[in-house]
């Protein structure tokens, strides 16, 4: 089959419309688009913690910023109008499951009525392509079994976050179905897909109830970390694993076609679908001594207790992989934040060593992966 590594000049001043830029993923994916040559518009929210990965990288360099919410039908219109793109990656979004629980109808309005909000712009949008969005492996109905789930299993969810995902998944194939039909492609020119990532981490990302910035929090006030579910099993990645699957998945949208425009899963290696406790053990071999936690017995809302993603479609016909093990990511992931705690000013720097490192170690075949991996880093 082709080979469908990042093709050499492809993102260069391509105009691509990125929602979420101001978050962790987005944040990430802009410095990345950025070094490719693409011609980004970020358009999301201000970043809510403090720090944040894109004040610390000075995403605003990479980029024209655009602060607008997505519930706002005709804000985000007029970012779509205004940029002209050919591809939109969607990542805006209320991503956390305990808020969901707190602010259900907010979660369910910006996920599902958001996504319909931007699909339903981007029906005016002259010059379009793709449309890419991002849900998640929580969008899937969570038998708590244990093979991975496939794309074409039944969307599904317990809590209002992973529900508004699935919903997020019904609205994209219901625009796509009715207004950009694979069959009438030669019409529109428009392919939509989604693409479902695992729990991921790296450095930059401060949120609220996630494992990697809870223990970070704790390390910085020398307290213990409190672990609600040790024992839940979860499909960890290195947050560039995932937007490198986005990137080759947009490229296949644009140089392949229709074919494309469907859901797509990106997710660990078998053996890095582990469980909280085998993270917070390697995290132990790496941050030492300054690194303590314990078990949260508190009463605590349902969260799934096996979650795994068959990724078999994306290896075979994207050529899609992970370049660095569980390990290895978290590694780097503790050198970022040691290094960024250490000089906050070194983060932009940081940030674009190790995006260049992890394309080296792609080219190199690191985790004995030997395709060659991108250019423009
Ligand atoms: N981080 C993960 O483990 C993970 C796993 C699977 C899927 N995802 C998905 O990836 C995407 C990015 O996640 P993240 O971890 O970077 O989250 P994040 O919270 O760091 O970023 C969310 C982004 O969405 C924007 N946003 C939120 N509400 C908005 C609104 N009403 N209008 C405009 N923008 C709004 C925020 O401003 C921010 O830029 C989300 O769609 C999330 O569901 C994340």
């Amino acid at each position: 089959m082709e080979n469908l590594g990042l093709i050499p000049g492809f993102w260069k001043g391509r105009k691509v419309l990125l929602t979420g830029h101001t978050g962790f993923k987005g944040s990430w994916m802009s410095l990345w688009l950025s070094r490719l040559g693409a011609e980004v518009t970020g358009y999301a929210l201000p970043p809510e913690t403090s720090p944040n990965m894109f004040g610390l990288v000075e995403i605003e360099k990479d980029l024209n910023s655009v602060i607008g919410d997505i519930r706002d039908y005709s804000s985000i219109e007029s970012a779509v109008l205004h940029s002209q793109p050919e591809i939109i990656i969607h990542m805006a979004a209320q991503p956390l499951v305990r808020r969901s629980y707190r602010e259900p109808l907010e979660t369910l309005d910006t996920n599902i009525m958001g996504t319909a909000n931007l699909l339903q712009a981007a029906r005016g949008a002259k010059g379009l392509r793709a449309v890419l969005v991002v849900t998640s492996d929580k969008c899937y109905d969570n038998k708590e079994r244990e093979q991975g789930y496939r794309e074409d299993e039944p969307m599904g969810g317990h809590d209002p976050y992973s529900v508004s995902k699935g919903c997020t998944e019904l609205v994209t194939a219901a625009f796509r179905d009715s207004f950009f039909p694979p069959s009438r492609f030669e019409e529109h020119g428009v392919v939509i897909a989604s693409a479902r990532a695992g729990n991921v981490f790296g450095g930059g990302d401060w949120s609220e109830d996630r494992l990697i910035p809870d223990i970070v929090r704790a390390i910085e006030k020398k307290e213990s970390v409190e672990i609600r579910h040790p024992e839940a099993v979860r499909p960890w990645q290195f947050v560039l694993e995932p937007l490198y699957g986005y990137l080759l998945l947009a490229q296949a949208m644009v140089k392949r076609g229709p074919s494309f425009g469907e859901g797509w899963n990106f997710g660990p290696d078998r053996e890095d679908e582990v469980a909280v406790r085998t993270v917070l053990s390697e995290l132990k071999g790496i941050f030492g001594s300054e690194f303590n936690w314990k078990s949260d017995e508190k009463e605590t809302p349902h969260e799934a207790g096996v979650l795994r993603l068959n990724t078999t479609k994306s290896r075979n016909q994207l050529e899609w992989s992970p370049r660095w093990n569980l390990k290895k990511g978290l590694e780097e992931t503790a050198r970022w934040y040691k290094a960024v705690l250490a000089n906050p000013h070194a983060a932009r720097s940081l940030s674009l060593e190790l995006l260049e490192k992890y394309v080296i170690d792609g080219n190199r075949g690191e985790n004995d992966y030997s395709r060659p991996l991108a250019v423009g880093v």
